[in-house]
């Protein structure tokens, strides 16, 4: 049924709004303005009947998406991550992903597609034309702006349709509650995690090469010796988070070309423990010479003075290798007396 089939008093009152020819050519405008074509009203408009099925439908969507969104924490909670199903014809796929994508696509859609059928069958959809005006906004236009906002919102029928507005404010509420659910799926926060190295009172310093607890002993003066806390294995789950913030470099120097007195008091007959995690970006140092006492960060070149409290002498690392404390235990082997006083590679972790 169209408008032009409905009796004319059965029709909603034409709006303002410029319909057909509204110029004419002539010698300075060559091209007559067609306007607007005539408006031809839905059968929303028209009959009530049909506007409230509308409703329902835009209700029914927004609905449906309450529940997908429900659907999609349900799931979060109840499948196991590790469980896979099939599905023509993608093939095996883990069914949590497959029921969260499902579930928050659908929730999507639906609210997605209420707004868009809402717009198309119930708010107004009369033509309109204005005229371009100039950027800044005179006090009558912000004015008009207000009246054409609350005409808007009126013909939006959001007091009046009352089913659509409680639905659709249900769904938008809802549907961030998704990304709340998602960010459980991060894990469990870092807390202080990222502070602390295995390194405690007592930890006995372990050759990275042979395993073996070291002696004082065992670290001659020019070598470069490798340690790690014991009791730190390569089988251990979290070996490499742990070996990436634990690592030593273990050098022994004459205690009279010590220059740092930190470092003095922190070492054990000339042997000096620092982080081998450069505060650059990360790189484990690996270049020692025996000579300058200088050790070298492959990766950009940072230069460190293990004889002056590992500072900075070239490239871009922001601050000295952090120390460790170290001592001999009853055994005679080489131990920690506590873990590094700072975060051990980039500057980053400083500023948390
Ligand atoms: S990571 Fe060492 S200098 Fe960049």
């Amino acid at each position: 049924m169209s408008s032009q089939d409905i009796p004319e008093e059965n029709l909603p009152a034409e709006q303002e709004h410029a319909h057909g020819a509204v110029s004419v050519a002539d010698e300075k405008n060559p091209f007559a303005d067609p306007g607007l074509p005539p408006h031809e009203h839905r059968i929303q408009d028209i009959d009530e009947r049909a506007a409230k099925r509308s409703e329902r439908v835009v209700a029914l969507l927004f609905t449906v998406s309450m529940l997908a969104t429900v659907g999609f924490i349900a799931s979060y909670l109840a499948i196991p991550h590790d469980k896979s199903i099939f599905v023509f014809p993608i093939g095996h796929i883990s069914a949590l992903n497959f029921a969260l994508g499902l579930t928050l696509g659908a929730a999507l859609f639906c609210i997605g597609a209420g707004a868009v059928h809402w717009a198309r069958t119930l708010m107004s959809d009369v033509e309109m034309a204005d005229e371009r005006h100039a950027i800044e906004a005179p006090p009558e236009l912000k004015a008009k702006v207000m009246a054409d906002f609350r005409q808007g919102a009126e013909e939006s029928g959001l007091g009046r349709r009352k089913l659509i507005r409680n639905t659709m404010f249900g769904a938008l509420t809802l549907m961030p509650l998704s990304a709340v659910f998602l960010l459980g799926g991060l894990g469990p926060a870092p807390k202080s995690k990222l502070r602390h190295t295995m390194w405690a009172k007592g930890k006995r310093l372990v050759n990275m090469n042979t395993n073996q607890p070291l002696r004082p002993e065992d670290v001659m003066v020019g070598s470069l010796t490798f340690a790690k806390p014991d009791g730190l294995e390569e089988t251990n789950e979290d070996f490499q988070n742990e070996i990436a913030k634990a690592a030593l470099m273990i050098v022994r120097l004459q205690p009279g070309n010590i220059k740092d007195k930190r470092e003095l008091d922190w070492s054990h007959e000339g042997i000096v423990a620092f982080s081998k995690i450069c505060t650059h970006v990360g790189c484990p140092i690996s270049l020692y010479e025996q000579q300058t006492h200088h050790v070298l960060c492959p990766c950009h070149q940072s230069t460190f003075d293990l004889s002056d409290g590992a500072r900075v002498i070239f490239g871009p690392a922001g601050h000295a290798l952090p120390q460790l404390r170290i001592g001999v235990d009853s055994d005679g082997y080489l131990q920690a007396l506590g873990d590094f006083e700072e975060p051990v590679g980039p500057a980053f972790w400083e500023r948390g």
